[in-house]
């Protein structure tokens, strides 16, 4: 596996991968890696020639008072988990080389943003955006593979992968979870014993609420009143919000039907922690 933490590096390398005609797939994240991230990871070797994935923990996206600082980080792991995933080329660069000079531009994708993640963090979508855009310029022609567990996220990435048309396609992949329901994520490093115990109460009633609509209940706001009443049981639990949505466009809806999606976010101690659930499927 190759470790490159220059831009201009990556493009040589890739350049000489496109002349071969061989396909890239590209999977972005900010590391502390777990079998979430591999599974993007896995997919990407198996559906591309050469795999690329990107560890950046990327300030734009954290605003003032947020985990930056904290966010967990181990670098040497995750090289250990790419090399042993079979990834080709392992793209770490510092703030540096990222941000060499302050940065004036910004990418808004509208509408998208204007409720959950984006209500509750105002600067965060357009931080993840451009990085993202950054991302799949230094890519190029490729690939790119994203997680279900961010789901508004993944809305806003493929819209703008879209709207700018970058040549990517961008895919989503199903959320891997612990055995008991809870989310893989980097932040559940956060949570004591106490605490990871009780955040199983997401995933809990996310399924507990994909059950009554699978037993005819379409009723939005019956559903969100049942995942409230369950959340409220958890005293270490203390929900941010909980919507249920349009999966694509993520307009709020009154009725549930084939497509909707089932959102929330919560702090568990100094987790702040987000799942989500198409109730047709329920969580798996
Ligand atoms: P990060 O939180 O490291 O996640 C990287 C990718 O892994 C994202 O696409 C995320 O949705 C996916 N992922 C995280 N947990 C997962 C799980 N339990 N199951 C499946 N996929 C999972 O998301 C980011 O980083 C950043 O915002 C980034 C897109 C890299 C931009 O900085």
């Amino acid at each position: 596996m190759r470790v490159i933490s220059r831009i201009d590096e990556v493009h040589e390398f890739l350049d000489e991968v496109r002349a071969q005609k061989k396909t890239i797939g590209l999977v972005p994240t900010m590391g502390f890696l777990h079998k979430g991230h591999i599974s993007l990871i896995e997919r990407s070797i198996k559906e591309n020639d050469i795999t690329i994935v990107t560890i950046f923990v990327n300030p734009l996206q954290f605003a003032e008072g947020e985990d930056l600082s904290s966010y967990p980080r181990d670098l040497h792991n995750d090289k250990e988990q790419c090399d042993a995933a079979g990834v080709d080329l392992l793209f770490s660069p510092s703030h540096e080389e990222m941000y060499s000079q302050q940065v004036l531009t910004s990418i808004q994708i509208k509408d998208l943003t204007s409720n959950m993640e984006g209500e509750s963090r105002p600067t965060h979508f357009s931080g993840v955006a451009t990085v993202v855009a950054k991302l799949f310029n230094i890519a190029g022609l490729c690939n790119a593979y994203f997680g279900e567990k961010d789901w508004q996220q993944l809305q806003v990435i493929t819209k703008m992968a879209h709207d700018l048309s970058f040549r990517v396609r961008v895919f989503g992949c199903p959320t891997v979870r612990h055995s008991d329901g809870l989310a893989l994520s980097s932040r559940n490093a956060y949570l004591t014993p106490k605490e990871r115990k009780s955040a199983t109460v997401l995933s809990r009633s996310l399924q507990k609420a994909s059950e009554t609509v699978q037993s005819g209940e379409r009723s939005a706001s019956v559903i969100m009143a049942q995942i409230i009443e369950e959340i409220t049981t958890e005293p270490l639990v203390s929900l941010d919000y909980i919507e249920i949505v349009e999966g694509r466009s993520l307009k709020s809806i009154n009725e549930i039907k084939e497509g909707s999606r089932i959102l929330l976010a919560a702090n568990v101690g100094e987790a702040r922690l987000i799942d989500n659930v198409d109730p047709y499927v329920g969580i798996q």
